[in-house]
């Protein structure tokens, strides 16, 4: 019964918010209630997969688009900036199943120490979340053993996100710089 109430508020509520937006369609900016937007419980998402960086190769995911005049003399690469498409997969293998991609940038911007900007979306294809996205802006220590990085956003399945990523390195080849990184992502959503 409350809740028939309810849902007849809210749908009320809907309708005359219509007719208002109808008649005043310049209107800049307005409040609405979050059942306007069909947004009811929030929800705890948790994440897993393996992130592949590939630098090497004919076939590479992650290429430099950018450096300083020291970056090369620098000893953690100040300046280097990095676009990337890497493919993130459900297992440890490159052959397992494809889940999605990281696509953005990551760049060296510590002088003392390896700690790279992460700028990327994680573009999900996979299950439910095909064709929503998480953006990750944070910090990311490449040598340290867990590195925390936040979630900032994200869209469809993921309006409203907020969270974060732990990434553990997997496999490094120190030859070809080519990595696998193991990624928890824990994500509030509606
Ligand atoms: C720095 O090193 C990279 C990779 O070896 C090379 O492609 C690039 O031309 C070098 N840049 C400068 C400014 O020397
Ligand atoms: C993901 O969504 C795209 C676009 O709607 C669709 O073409 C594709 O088949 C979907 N993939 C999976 C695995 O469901």
């Amino acid at each position: 019964m409350a809740l028939c109430i309810t849902k007849l508020i809210v749908s009320t509520l809907l309708f005359t918010s219509t007719l208002f937006f109808t008649a005043n369609s310049h209107t800049f900016s307005r409040s609405l209630l979050p059942e306007e937007l069909g947004l009811e419980k929030e929800k705890l998402s948790h994440l897993h997969f393996f992130f592949h960086d590939i630098v090497s190769g004919r076939n590479p995911t992650a290429v430099r688009v950018a450096e300083a005049k020291m970056t090369n003399t620098s000893a953690t690469a100040f300046g280097l900036v990095v676009m990337i498409d890497d493919p993130l997969t459900e297992g440890p293998k490159l052959s397992s199943k494809i889940v999605g991609r990281a696509q953005g940038l990551y760049s060296s911007a510590s002088l003392n120490d390896v700690g790279l900007l992460m700028v990327q979306n994680y573009v999900f294809t996979e299950g439910k979340f095909n064709g929503s996205t998480l953006s990750v802006l944070g910090r990311n220590a490449v040598f340290s053993d867990v590195r925390e990085m936040p979630i900032v956003g994200g869209s469809r399945l993921f309006r409203f996100a907020r969270g974060y990523a732990q990434a553990r390195t997997h496999s490094l080849d120190l030859k070809t710089g080519d990595a696998v990184v193991e990624y928890n992502v824990y994500v509030f959503h509606y």
